[in-house]
């Protein structure tokens, strides 16, 4: 049996985890938490908003599959890190803004750090636990979003709805207007690095509209091996709750005689900067990760709410990283501070 602590259970990925535990008798939901809804009929231990590493020291979890979204999933992340609790991360934000404090927790825990993330659960199945020397560069996919095609200008009055209306993955509103803006190819690009330690330049991002391809790993050998399936999040959820297994699922394999032609082209990076944001914040290392990912919630909440333009989230994210100066953080204290700065920055669109 293995005992899973579910936080996020009520959210896009919670609730696909919640039937991905339901069919397999050998995993055991002992905790489940979320941020506001009730939980209470899913776990016999549960918890609504607050400190979840209350809940995780209760429920003693082997698994802590961590679906909350935002800044707000780091003290989980970092519990089970810092344990050697199994981490199956859908949280991409906690290691964004933690990336380094996160590695020295796991390297002094020991543990497993599982991506739920499906490019880089595809990029982690490739590797076979290979290491950066043996690898060229990883590619992770991107759909490209609605407005994949879109200039900036017929960008301008784009509205939340619009943004919302994701044409391949059903989502939580944060990471649906994450992957309209690109910013989400931006986290998972930082993502990426701290997960297979590679430098960003052998990191890239391409578009691929249809999401059958969600990562590929060039080898040195001049092999490119990919990981391809029909867009579904169970397959990533269950390969994390049951590696090494890989337990059945209901997702169908693909269907290749229905005729499956693969395309894939660069971004625009003129149109949607938040990606050469992030990639630039993740260059530059220390805190402009974590700044980055606390300006980009702060004006996704603020578009969603009507107060901010769709463009102006990446001009409050670029104006909030050349505000701070992105010392690393030495520990948890520093690195908190570094996020409520940037998000003090935004307070007039907040
Ligand atoms: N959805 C996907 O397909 C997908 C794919 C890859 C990665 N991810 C990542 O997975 C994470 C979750 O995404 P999602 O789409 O599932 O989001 P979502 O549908 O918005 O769900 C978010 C979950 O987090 C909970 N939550 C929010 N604030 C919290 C807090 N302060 N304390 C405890 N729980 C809190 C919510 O509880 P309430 O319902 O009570 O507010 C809800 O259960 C994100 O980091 C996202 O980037 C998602």
């Amino acid at each position: 049996m293995r005992k899973i602590a579910l936080l996020g259970a009520t959210g896009s990925i919670g609730r696909q985890a919640l039937e991905i535990v339901e069919a397999h008798p050998e995993l055991e939901l002992v905790a489940a938490a979320s941020g506001s809804q009730d939980v209470t009929r899913l776990a016999p231990l549960t918890q609504v908003g607050g400190d979840l590493t209350e809940l995780l020291d209760r429920a003693e979890p082997d698994i802590v599959l961590n679906a909350v979204v935002g800044f707000a999933g780091l003290p989980a992340t970092l519990w089970a890190l810092e344990r050697g609790v199994t981490l199956a991360l859908a949280n991409k934000e906690s290691l964004v803004a933690a990336g380094d404090l996160a590695l020295a927790a796991q390297r002094r825990g020991g543990g497993s750090l599982l991506p739920v993330d499906s490019e880089h659960s595809a990029l982690h199945q490739c590797l076979e636990g290979r290491g950066p020397e043996s690898v060229e560069s990883l590619v992770v996919t991107a759909s490209g979003g609605p407005f994949r095609g879109k200039t900036r200008a017929e960008l301008e009055d784009v509205t939340p709805a619009e943004a919302l209306a994701h044409p391949t993955w059903s989502m939580g509103p944060k990471i649906t207007v994450d992957s309209a803006t690109l910013a989400n190819k931006g986290l998972e690009l930082i993502e990426a690095h701290f997960l297979f330690g590679l430098p960003y330049d052998r990191i890239e991002v391409v578009i691929h509209p249809t999401s059958v391809v969600h990562g590929l790993v060039r080898f040195r050998d001049g092999a490119a091996l990919a990981h391809l399936g029909y867009p579904d999040m169970r397959v990533p959820i269950s390969y994390a709750l049951t590696y090494p297994e890989r337990a059945a699922t209901p997702v169908p394999s693909l269907d290749l005689a229905a005729g499956l032609t693969l395309e894939f082209s660069a971004p625009d990076l003129e149109t949607f900067p938040l990606l050469s944001l992030a990639r630039s914040a993740g260059e530059r290392g220390g805190t402009y990760p974590c700044a980055f990912n606390a300006a980009n919630e702060v004006a996704v909440a603020a578009f969603l709410d009507g107060r901010l333009p769709f463009l102006g989230i990446a001009d409050a994210v670029a104006d909030v990283l050349a505000a701070v100066d992105g010392a690393p953080a030495r520990d948890l204290d520093d690195l908190v501070e570094a996020d409520a700065q940037a998000r003090r920055l935004l307070e007039p669109v907040a």
